[in-house]
This record gives structure tokens, sequence and C-alpha cells, in this order.
């Protein structure tokens, strides 16, 4: 017998304002064209003006209750992935969990920028693996918005708002990789590429909230590489190939990287869930974004073998296997 952390309920919300690629046209030297063809991106959703991350998380969470059909005072913890909290302290969690109206469990954040759903998702496995917990609400939610460069016309183009959940429960599985839940965890980091991609501002250096900088080329250069190397080890420790897989379900950042990714790992694209043209880059919001999305279309069922991939700042990335 072998405990598995299993998806019960996604779920989630995108801010009601879209943003065209047209619009950057009035205010920036950019075209629709380049944005598209460069990135895939055709529109994203921007926060209105006072909603805040939790916000989000909260829409998304009680979006993935209902799909799971339970409370919040039945989970035994909440893990949000965020790197655009509403405060410095505290969590995004807690304040989710208090708009969810529960006082139980523990709420913490995970801070892993992109690929920061990928390690909150590793982080609840482990809670549940561990018995620490039994049913864990995994978050991703960001307001990119609030800290891009609106002159910097290699970044804004890029990113957008919205939040993605899900509700893991333990359930005893096989063994085998025939169960439903997490298969394997595959993360890395390496710090020495801190300059790549990150914020220029914080609490310790200069009290700001700082704006996002990125050398996207090199960026994408490692993206291309990395991920499908991560999504390869996850594969194998699940026990299962490329061949098995129902879904690729990628982080969203641009639709060069998740085809070139797919191409290297010998699945096609219609096997990916493909969310990026309408959301744009939203960090730790954009698997559980599109595997919600991914439910709600008819692509993704029960029994689905899954791979999720994710890279951002840090660098941090990683993969996870799950059987939905
Ligand atoms: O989620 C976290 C991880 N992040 C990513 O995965 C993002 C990775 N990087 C990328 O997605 C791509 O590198 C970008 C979409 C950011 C850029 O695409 P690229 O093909 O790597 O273009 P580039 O950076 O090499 O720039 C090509 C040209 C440059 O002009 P010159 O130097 O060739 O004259 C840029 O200045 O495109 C120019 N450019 C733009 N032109 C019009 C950069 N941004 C824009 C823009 N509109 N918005």
């Amino acid at each position: 017998m072998t405990i598995r952390a299993v998806v019960r309920g996604v779920g989630h919300y995108l801010p009601e304002r879209v943003v065209p690629n047209s619009e950057f046209e009035a205010t920036i030297d950019t075209s629709d064209e380049w944005i598209r063809s460069r990135s895939g991106i055709e529109r994203r959703h921007f926060a209105a003006e006072g909603q805040t991350t939790s916000d989000l998380a909260i829409r998304a969470a009680q979006a993935a209750l209902a799909d799971a059909g339970m409370s919040a005072d039945q989970l035994d913890a909440i893990v949000v992935a965020t790197s655009t909290p509403d405060f410095t302290f505290p969590s995004v969690a807690t304040m989710v969990q208090a708009g969810l109206g529960t006082t139980s469990g523990f709420a913490y954040d995970v801070q892993a920028v992109c690929a920061g759903f990928v390690f909150a998702l590793a982080n609840a496995n482990g809670l549940i693996l561990s018995g620490q917990a039994r049913r864990v609400l995994v978050i991703g939610a960001e307001t990119f918005s609030r800290i891009m460069d609106w002159t910097d016309r290699g970044t804004c183009v890029l990113f957008g708002d919205g939040a993605g959940a899900l509700v893991l429960e333990a359930e005893e599985g096989a063994g085998t990789s025939d169960d439903r839940g997490i298969l394997s965890v595959d993360l890395h980091s390496d710090g020495r590429y801190r300059d790549l991609l990150y914020v220029d501002g914080g609490v310790s250096s200069n009290g700001q909230a700082g704006y996002l900088r990125m050398q996207g080329n090199a960026v994408f250069k490692h993206a291309v590489q990395k991920l499908a190397e991560t999504a390869h080890t996850a594969l194998e420790k699940a026990g299962v190939s490329a061949g098995d897989v129902a879904w690729i379900v990628p982080h969203q950042a641009n639709l060069r990287i998740i085809s070139a990714t797919a191409e290297r790992m010998q699945v096609s694209m219609d096997r990916v869930v493909v969310t990026v043209q309408d959301h744009g880059n939203t960090s730790a919001a954009s698997i559980p974004l599109a595997l919600s999305v991914g439910k709600a279309r008819g692509q993704i069922k029960t029994g689905d073998l899954i791979v999720t991939e994710a890279i951002g700042g840090g660098l941090a990335w990683g993969a996870v296997v799950l059987r939905w």
C-alpha cells in the first residue's frame, strides 16, 4: 500500500479586465504581430485597482473546493505559490485561510517564481506522504502587472494576472504507475543565474517592490533545454514514458518554448494544454490555470497521465508527473 496525493478538485479565477496586444501599441514601440509571433500571447488579464493576489487566490480556491465538493473546514493545509504577495507578511495563504472563513489546519506561502506551482505541488505531496496532512489546497496566484516596468517592451507585454487551485487528498494506491495522484517529482535550482530574471527591489535591499528584469533570450535557451530534461527525469522516476502521457501541462511563458519542449519530448502538440494565448505568463498561476481550463475544455479526464513542468527566476525549475 502506498499513499498518493490525488486531485479532488480544480478551479481558477481571472480578473475581468482583458488587455489585447494592440493596447500596448499606443504606449511602447511594439506590435500585435511581434508579440504573437515571438511569444504566442494574444491577450492577458490584469487585476483591477485594489484587487490583490489574495483576492484572486480566494476566488480560485472557492472554485476548486466547489469542484471537490469539500468545505474549507475539511482542509488540513493551504499552500500558496506566489512572488507577488499582497504584503511582505502575513503570507497570502493565511489571508486565503481567513477569506475562506476557516481556522482549520495551517497555511503558508512558497516562492519559486514561475516554477512556484511545481514546488508547491511537490511540497503538498510531501505533507501528504509524511502524514502531516490529508487534504491540502494548493494555489498559484499572481499579480505580475504590479511589478511591470511599462516602458520595458521586452517584459511588460509578456505577463498577466490570475490564480488557479487544486485540492489534493490522501488516498491509498497500489504503488504502481496506474495509481491516481502524484507519481513523481523532480526539482532543481541554480542560483548562479540570478541576473537572468529578477526583480530589482526588495525589503532588505532597497525597501521597494521593484520591477521585473529579464534577459529573455538567455532564459529562453535555459528553458528549452532544462524543461525537457526535468520532464524526462520525472517520467523516468514515475516508471512511465513520454508515449504514456495524455497531456503535457507546461508553464505558459512562451508558445515557442512550449512547442520546443514538446518536440524534444517527442510528444505532439495535440497532447499539450496551451492557454498562453489568453493568459500571457501568469508565473506560478499558469499551471493550475491551465489544468483548470484544460479540464473545463474537456481535454483532461480522470485517469489521464499528466506531466507539468516549469522554469523561472533563480533559476528554479522542475516537473511533476501525476495521474488525474
Ligand atoms: O516564466 C519565466 C521564464 N520566462 C520565460 O520563459 C521567457 C523566456 N523568453 C522569451 O519568451 C523570449 O526570449 C522573449 C519573448 C522574451 C523574446 O523573444 P526573442 O525571440 O528571444 O527575442 P529577443 O529578446 O532576442 O529580441 C529580438 C528583438 C530585439 O531587437 P534587436 O536587438 O534584434 O533589434 C528586441 O529589442 O526584438 C526586440 N523586442 C521587441 N520588439 C517589439 C523585444 N521586445 C519587443 C517588443 N516588441 N515587445
